[in-house]
C-alpha cells in the first residue's frame, strides 16, 4: 500500500490529533460512489494479514483537526507523519481493542421530527388494512400531521434529541431529516428550524429536506380540486417561505398513486430547484408511479424506496448511471419489512444494471419506527440480497453521495471528515450478522470522541 499523508500539523494552536490503534480491521470504503461489482468493494485492511492488531504493520487511522490524514500500517504511518512534521506526541491514542473501524454510518432518509406514535396501525395492518387505505381514511401520515401541528418547537426538539441519541448509539454520524408532518408553512418551517438547530448542536450532522408534498392536508381534502390547490400552495407559498428561511437543502415529494402524481411532483421539484433546492423523491414505494423515471429525467440526487419501480423506471436509472449522471437508489428495507410486504426493492437488479444503491432507515412513526442503520443493513442482506460488504457501502459512501456529501463524509480517506465508529466485532461483516445487538463501542465525529461505551 502506498501511504499518503495529508500535510499539516505544524501550528502550535492545533488541537491534538487522534490515532486509532489496535483494530482487527479498518474498512475505509474509499474510492468514490460505488456501482455494479464495485459496490462489493469495501477496501478492508486486516490486522490478521499484518500479524495481529498490535503488530507494527497493523492498520491504524490518523486524524488531525477533525479530518482524516491517513490510514495505513502503523509503523509506516508513524514514520511518514513525523517526516511530514506532525509531532507524534500530539496524537491522542484510541485503542480499538481488536474491534473494527468503519466510516460513521450515514442515514440518507429519515423523517426525524414528528409528534405522537402509531402503534394502532400495526394492528390494523395485521387485520388486513393497507397503508394507503389507512391514509385515505384520514389516519396514517394525517394522524401524525395533527399531532405535529399541535407540538411546540421545544417538544419536537426533545423528541429529535432522543432519537438522535438512539441513532448515534447505532453508529450513525450524519443524517438527512425531512419535514413533512406540518403541511402548512408555519409547521413546516418549525420542523426545518428544529432540524437545523439539532444538527448545529451535534454531534450528528443533519441535512434538512422540505417535504411539503408528503400528503394532501385535511383542509384541502374536502375540496374537489384539493390536491391541485395544495400543489399550488406548495409552489406559491410554502417554497418561497422555505427558501427565505434558508434551512432546507433538498426538496422531496411523495410521488405515488394516492399521493402526488409524477406531473405534480415534477412541477414541485422544478419550482424548488428554481429556489436552489436539490431534488430527491419518494419513488414507487408501493406501486409503479413514474417516480424512478422522473428522478432520472430531472437529475434528482436520489430516488428512494423503489420497492415497485416499472421496467422503464429501472432502465431510466440505468441509463442515467451509464451517462455519468447517476441517481442513487436509496432503498429502505426496514419499511417493506415493517409494512409486512413480501415484495422488496429489486436491489440485485439495480446493482447488475450499474445503479448505485444506498440504504436508509426511513425512520418515521408509520412505516419504519427504527433508527438503527445496522438493522436496515441486516434486512438489506436478508430481504434484498445485498452482501454484508454491499450493505456497508450502501450505508456509508453511497449514502453520503445520496445526500450530496460524497466528497466530505462516507469513507476513511485523507481530507475527509474524521467520522468513524469502532465496533465491538472483529470484522464489519459481523455488523449485519448480529441483529439488534449493541455493537457500537466508540463513535468519533469530526475527530472528537462523542460516544464511548468503554
Ligand atoms: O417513507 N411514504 C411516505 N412517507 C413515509 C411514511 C410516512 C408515514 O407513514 O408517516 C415513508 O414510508
Ligand atoms: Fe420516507
Amino acid at each position: 500500500m502506498t501511504l499518503r499523508v495529508i500535510p499539516g500539523g505544524r501550528g502550535e494552536a492545533a488541537p491534538p490529533g487522534l490515532l486509532v490503534v489496535g483494530a482487527a480491521e479498518v474498512v475505509t470504503v474509499g474510492g468514490g460512489l460505488r456501482a455494479g461489482a464495485d459496490q462489493n468493494e469495501v477496501a478492508r485492511l486486516s490486522a490478521a494479514d499484518a500479524g495481529g492488531p498490535d503488530a507494527a504493520s497493523a492498520p491504524v487511522v490518523a486524524a488531525w483537526e477533525g479530518r482524516i490524514i491517513a490510514v495505513g500500517p502503523r509503523s509506516d504511518l508513524e514514520k511518514v507523519l513525523e517526516s511530514e512534521g506532525y509531532s507524534l506526541g500530539r496524537f491522542a491514542r484510541l485503542d480499538a481493542r481488536g474491534g473494527t473501524v468503519t466510516p460513521g454510518l450515514v442515514d440518507p432518509h429519515t423523517h426525524l421530527l414528528f409528534a405522537g406514535s402509531r402503534e394502532d396501525e400495526l394492528e390494523l395492518r395485521q387485520r388486513g388494512a393497507g397503508y394507503m387505505e389507512i391514509l385515505a381514511a384520514g389516519g396514517g401520515i394525517l394522524s401524525t400531521v395533527a399531532a405535529t401541528r399541535a407540538a411546540s418547537a421545544e417538544a419536537l426538539h426533545a423528541h429529535g434529541r432522543r432519537w438522535l441519541d438512539e441513532m448515534l448509539g447505532h453508529g450513525t454520524t450524519t443524517i438527512e431529516a425531512k419535514s413533512g408532518y406540518g403541511l402548512d408553512l408555519a409547521t413546516e418551517l418549525r420542523l426545518l428550524a428544529v432540524a437545523h438547530e439539532l444538527g448545529k448542536a451535534g454531534p450528528i450532522e443533519i441535512v434538512p429536506t422540505f417535504l411539503g408534498a408528503h400528503a394532501v392536508p385535511p383542509e384541502y381534502r374536502s375540496r374537489p380540486d384539493g390536491a391541485e390547490a395544495y400543489v399550488r400552495s406548495i409552489i406559491d407559498e410554502q417554497l418561497p417561505g422555505v427558501a427565505a428561511q434558508g434551512r432546507a437543502r433538498f426538496c422531496d415529494v411523495f410521488c405515488e398513486e394516492g399521493a402526488f402524481t409524477s406531473d405534480q411532483s415534477r412541477r414541485i421539484l422544478l419550482a424548488a430547484s428554481g429556489f436552489g433546492l436539490l431534488s430527491r423523491l419518494h419513488a414507487d414505494e408501493l406501486v409503479p408511479s413514474g417516480g424512478a423515471e422522473l428522478a432520472a429525467e430531472i437529475g434528482a440526487l436520489s430516488a428512494d424506496h423503489l420497492a415497485a419501480p416499472s421496467e422503464a423506471g429501472i432502465t431510466a436509472l440505468a441509463e442515467a448511471a451509464a451517462e455519468g449522471r447517476a441517481v442513487v437508489a436509496t432503498l429502505l428495507p426496514a419499511t417493506t419489512w415493517f409494512l409486512m410486504k413480501n415484495h422488496h426493492a429489486p436491489a440485485r437488479r439495480f446493482i447488475e444494471r450499474g445503479i448505485p444503491v444506498a440504504i436508509g432507515t426511513d425512520f418515521n412513526p408509520g412505516t419504519s419506527p427504527t433508527a438503527s442503520m445496522p438493522l436496515a443493513m441486516t434486512i438489506a442482506c436478508l430481504s434484498l440480497g445485498l452482501t454484508p460488504d454491499e450493505a456497508l457501502v450502501a450505508a456509508t459512501i453511497n449514502a453520503a453521495y445520496a445526500i450530496g456529501l460524497g466528497d466530505e463524509i462516507g469513507s476513511l480517506e485523507g481530507g475527509k471528515a474524521a467520522d468513524f465508529v469502532i465496533w465491538n466485532v472483529p470484522t464489519s461483516r459481523q455488523i449485519p450478522y448480529w441483529p439488534a445487538a449493541d455493537l457500537v463501542r466508540t463513535v468519533v465525529k469530526r475527530g472528537r470522541v462523542v460516544l464511548d461505551r468503554g
